[in-house]
């Protein structure tokens, strides 16, 4: 399948409710995990949605591209210096729930541009709708002067692992995130990098 229609442009405000929902599937459950039961009445992609709609802080749409068809986010990539992470405030969250992801969280590639979501609604896939996406990532990071993206991926998602593979990615490290019956990931978590 190809879908040349496919626009991929910066995201907008009014984009948040489809990003939220796809940026949840990016993780693979770690929204749920850090996120669950601390709003009641609202799901993990429900409360990432007014971050996302803002346009302060590191997760505003305003570090998102997002693949349009026919009007619909039908995929979205979040990108931004991954130094910006050093000085996020995680204090609303539960600390039993970060501590579990501290080797996440510490192993990074400083200094790179930080590709921290990436989906595409499973309606179109293998459509190269994700490297769409990715390509317009790289050119964000150069524009921003950086010459490199890194990211993670849980080590046993092997479409996600095949689609950095062919695109260039190399392992540079590996984050030992324990399974855990809230997030049940076999291998933890491998960073990810390529030069751009
Ligand atoms: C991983 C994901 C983003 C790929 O999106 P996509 O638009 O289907 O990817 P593309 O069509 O651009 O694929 C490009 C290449 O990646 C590889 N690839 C993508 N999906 C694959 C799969 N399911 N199995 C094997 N290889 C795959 C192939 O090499 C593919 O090229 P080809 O189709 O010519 O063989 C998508 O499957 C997804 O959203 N998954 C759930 C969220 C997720 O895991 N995100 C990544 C978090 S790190």
């Amino acid at each position: 399948m190809s879908t040349p229609d496919i626009l991929i442009r910066p995201a907008e405000p009014d984009d948040a409710p489809e990003m939220a929902r796809l940026i949840d599937m990016a993780g693979g459950g770690v929204y749920e995990f850090l996120l669950d039961g601390l709003v009641p009445g609202m799901t993990a992609a429900e409360m990432l949605v007014p971050g996302l709609a803002g346009s302060s802080g590191s997760f505003s749409h305003r570090h998102s591209g997002v693949a349009e068809l026919g009007g619909r986010v039908v995929g979205v990539a979040h990108a931004y210096p991954v130094d910006w992470i050093k000085t996020e405030d995680y204090s609303g969250l539960p600390p039993d729930r970060l501590a579990h992801l501290a080797s996440f969280n510490a192993t990074q590639d400083w200094g790179s541009y930080f590709l921290s979501a990436l989906a595409v609604d499973p309606a179109f896939r293998r459509a190269g709708v994700a490297r769409r996406l990715l390509d317009w990532v790289y050119g964000r990071a150069r524009t921003g002067g950086f010459d490199r993206v890194s990211l993670h991926v849980w080590a046993d998602n092997p479409a996600a692992l095949s689609l950095y593979a062919s695109e260039g990615f190399h392992e540079v490290a590996r984050a030992a995130v324990p399974w855990h019956e809230r997030l049940p990931h076999q291998g933890g978590s491998i960073l990810l990098r390529r030069h751009v």
